[in-house]
């Protein structure tokens, strides 16, 4: 991200109202990748407004997808497994998924691609996914530590069992597609559970997956039929108003259809353990996905410890969750969470700077945070360093803080959200 409008935040007096949120972007890049290589159309209802899966559809239009757009409805006609040579580089943009999770499609194909990215995406490690799919037989050349651009070459597949390093539903995701292609049964072992999306949607595509504890195998040479869903909200951008919600004793807060999945709802839970009154309605499913109403409730914010398997389950969540601990009683401290600095930006340190130039005390630590609570913050210039989740945590802190906040950087929200500032604006009572 170059261009860096920035967008100025006045506190707030509480939070109320309803919201229904755009289709959440994990289940997007999915189900437009899935759809992709599957045999018909399929129509998606409330897909994710950001650019991230702007990406994902623009790179499987370059290989040969026809897709048609009109807002938060995306058509995308299956060319079913076999895909056509794309005539220039894939750009990913800013988006780790549609790079990791599309390298497995692509890994089944007998061409050669290209797949490039933004400044942060050209940072990120790919080596998570090169070394795996080249034990599956594709061939990839990266830059210096496994860095994109990746020049990928697909070809004939085998089967592997494959015991991950770290807890990733990216390359869970991405073994899984290029399991499709693959002779045999391919198995991947998760140290953590990660989201099950995409399990959930290969078979609501039709295919048989087997699981067993953190185990799961896909047999190759299975064919894929479209589906028709309408996408449920997405959780992780509803962590910024939940939070927001939270902030402020007495905000009532609902939010309809939103992503119910239990390997992304943790936050509710640690939600309820800070002292904040949640209740779920109106839950139904989908495909396999869980979608419901939300209420929040502001009440006395109380600390916790994330660390362990919750690290994992709230990697999207913990900017935001950091960015308010200065304003619960006990404080938040965040364990386990080294994933974290390689993500769109350095999100530790991004959060402990951030958090310091509104006044906050913060020990950064190589993996996570501790932040004391009872703080009080001032309105400063953030930074987001191009990172969504950083400037829309921000946004949120600077809710409760004395004073203006100017967040630098604020566009880099169309990423996940574009319409997140005028949403939040909706929502807060001054
Ligand atoms: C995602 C998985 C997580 C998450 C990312 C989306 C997904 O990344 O941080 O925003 O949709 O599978 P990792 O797989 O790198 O943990």
């Amino acid at each position: 991200m170059n261009v860096i409008p920035s967008t100025v935040i006045r506190p707030a007096l509480n939070v109320a109202g309803s919201l229904r949120l755009p289709g959440d972007k994990s289940v997007s890049h999915r189900y437009a990748m899935l759809a992709a290589i599957a045999e018909g159309e399929t129509r998606l209802e409330n897909f994710s407004t950001g650019a991230d899966c702007a990406s994902t559809l623009g790179c499987v239009r370059a290989l040969g997808v026809d897709v048609d757009r009109s807002e938060n409805n995306v058509l995308i006609h299956g060319r079913g497994p076999k895909l056509r040579p794309p005539t220039s580089p894939l750009n990913c943009g800013n988006s780790g998924s549609t790079m990791r999770m599309l390298s497995g499609i692509l890994a089944g194909q007998d061409f050669s691609s290209e797949l490039t990215g933004d400044e942060s995406l050209s940072r990120r490690p790919m080596a998570r996914v090169i070394a795996p799919l080249e034990m599956m037989g594709a061939t990839i050349t990266a830059q210096s530590g496994g860095r994109p651009p990746l020049q990928l070459t697909g070809g004939k597949l085998k089967a592997i069992r494959y015991h991950m390093p770290v807890p990733s539903a990216q390359v869970k995701s991405c073994l899984l597609f290029a399991g499709l292609f693959a002779t045999g049964e391919t198995a991947v072992v998760e140290p953590i559970r990660t989201r099950d999306h995409s399990e959930l949607a290969l078979r609501a595509f039709g295919a048989e997956l087997n699981h067993e504890g953190n185990e799961v195998r896909i047999a190759g040479g299975q064919r894929l039929r479209a589906i028709q869903a309408v996408i449920p909200g997405d959780i992780s951008s509803a962590a910024f108003f939940m939070c927001a919600a939270g902030l402020f004793p007495g905000s009532q807060l609902a939010i309809a259809d939103l992503l119910m999945n239990p390997t992304r709802a943790r936050l509710l839970d640690i939600l309820i353990l800070m002292g904040v009154g949640i209740s779920v309605t109106q839950l139904e499913e989908q495909h396999g996905e869980l979608r419901g109403t939300v209420k929040v409730e502001g009440r006395a914010l109380k600390g916790i410890t994330i660390a362990g398997a919750d690290s994992a389950a709230l990697i999207d969540e913990i900017p935001v969750l950091a960015a308010i601990a200065p304003y619960t009683e006990g404080g938040i401290e965040i364990r386990d969470a080294r994933e974290l600095r390689v993500k769109e930006s350095d999100r530790i340190a991004a959060i402990a700077a951030n958090l310091r130039v509104m006044g906050a005390q913060v020990e950064e630590r190589d993996d996570g945070l501790k932040i004391a609570g009872g703080q009080k913050l001032r309105g400063g210039e953030i930074d987001s360093l191009g990172d969504h989740r950083i400037a829309m945590a921000f946004a949120v802190a600077a809710l409760r803080a004395e004073g203006e906040t100017r967040i630098r950087g604020a566009d880099a929200a169309v990423i996940s959200y574009p319409g997140f500032f005028d949403a939040l604006e909706t929502v807060v009572q001054r």
